[in-house]
């Protein structure tokens, strides 16, 4: 356990990279199941989520090493497909496994899966598309089991475009014989990033990133090197930081195309934001304005893993906002820690009513999963005094050392580790 002490005021300038995409990162290390050829992922941050998932590849026999940013994966060793308890607990996305399990042993085994503590989090989508590809489920001591003698390309339609389902559905549809089809897809870029990473190790994955994926199965696939895509999410939060402390910001080694839909909602709210190549700029005015209506949607609308940071942002507007949270059920769990904070806000079913004041105060507070960790650093930082963050290491399941970028933006945060407070 950690906490965080961050002690606002303090306008945060100059420039920080984002790092690779934790979303893309996992079911590509999922995918390496499929191989029996090493393979190299570049990008690919030290995240407490990631090295998790790297935990369960060993567990099933893989080798793993990780330099730096590196992380060189062999699944030629691998020999079962049961997945380890505690730590498929911890990872929702180990559900991912399953797909690649299932197209490497024709068996997989996994307790219910874990993550972020966001709501209901069902797996009837991922069920749905592994039967029709000829998976046959069964539960057993509260473990989900699966087997299939044989994968077959099918039609998979989804009802919802489930972006861990779509990517299950292409992991188990790579080797399987002949064409599977994919309606309904979730678009999002880390399902673009899979798929470039599959089709580089020799498979066919065609359209992934529209709501239509082709998937032509082929036996085997073969060892490469991919570099993973920066992730969204990090470089919205760091832009966010910027607004919320009235500073300038540069995100370097981004892609600004992903994030379109939060840099309009900045500038909605006053912020000027410039675009040069990988990088992106904000200029924060004194107070933001507020917004009359922000949804949370499938991509390439506002993602919902930067609702909770842009909900600590209009805290501190001019005027009334309001959030609705389309995604998950139980997503404002950020409202009553910034209520500790000075935030004026009320929640009503799946939205958000938020009076913006002029200044947050520092508070003690708890960081209830990883967006919401992400969220208290931003309004400690852009508030007065000391503000306390308790269960802070949730934030290092998706940021990469935030406290020291923090740092190296000029913002005051402590990182105290539980042998350290006394
Ligand atoms: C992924 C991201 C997560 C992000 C989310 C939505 C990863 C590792 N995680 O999560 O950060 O917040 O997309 O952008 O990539 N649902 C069902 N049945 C299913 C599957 C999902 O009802 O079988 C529902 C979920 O409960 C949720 C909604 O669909 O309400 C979206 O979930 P989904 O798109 O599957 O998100 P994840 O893949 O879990």
């Amino acid at each position: 356990m950690s906490k965080w002490i961050v002690t606002g005021g303090a306008r945060l300038s100059g420039e920080v990279p984002a790092h690779g995409a934790k979303n893309a990162a996992l079911p590509i290390l999922a995918a390496t199941i499929l191989l029996s050829e090493p393979v190299e992922l570049r990008s690919c941050p030290p995240l407490s989520d990631i090295e998790d998932m790297c935990a369960i590849l060993r567990a099933l026999g893989c080798t793993v090493a990780r330099s730096g940013d590196t992380v060189r994966i062999d699944a030629s060793t691998a020999s079962h497909g049961t997945l380890p308890e505690a730590l498929s607990h911890r990872v929702r996305s180990s559900v991912f496994l399953l797909g690649s399990l299932l197209s490497r042993f024709g068996e997989a085994c996994a307790p219910y899966p874990g993550g972020c503590e966001i709501g209901n989090r069902p797996i009837d989508l991922h069920r749905y598309a592994l039967e029709r590809l000829g998976v046959i489920f069964c539960e057993r001591d509260g473990r989900i089991c699966a087997r299939a003698r044989k994968l077959c390309g099918a039609a998979i339609d989804l009802d919802y475009p489930s972006v861990g389902a779509t990517e299950n559905a292409i992991l188990a549809a790579v080797r399987a014989e002949g064409e599977t089809v994919i309606s309904g897809a979730a678009c999002e870029p880390e399902i673009a990033d899979l798929a470039r990473f599959l089709n580089a190790c020799g498979f066919s994955v065609q359209g992934a990133g529209t709501p239509t994926v082709r998937i032509f199965g082929r036996p085997n696939g073969h060892g490469v090197t991919h570099k993973i895509l920066p992730d969204r999410i990090v470089t919205g939060t760091y832009l966010i930081a910027g607004a919320i402390t009235r500073g300038t910001v540069t995100v370097t080694d981004t892609d600004p195309a992903l994030v379109g839909a939060l840099l309009s909602k900045l500038e909605a709210c006053g912020c000027a934001i410039t675009v040069y190549g990988d990088a992106i700029r904000l200029s924060a005015p004194e107070r933001v304005r507020e917004l009359l209506s922000l949804e949370t949607r499938p991509y390439p609308a506002f993602p919902t893993d930067l609702q909770a940071q842009m909900f600590a942002l209009l805290s501190t507007a001019r005027g009334t906002s309001v959030i609705t949270e389309n995604i998950f059920e139980n997503r404002f769990r950020h409202a009553a820690e910034l209520r500790r904070m000075g935030a004026q806000n009320e929640i009503r079913g799946r939205t958000a009513i938020i009076r913006g004041v002029k200044r947050l105060h520092g508070a003690d507070v708890t960081a209830h999963d990883l967006r919401c960790g992400a969220a208290l650093v931003l309004a400690g930082l852009g508030a007065d005094g000391e503000t306390v963050i308790d269960h802070a290491e949730r934030v290092d399941r998706g940021y990469d050392r935030m406290d020291e970028a923090i740092r190296l933006l000029g913002g005051k945060i402590q990182r105290k580790e539980d042998f350290d407070l006394g």
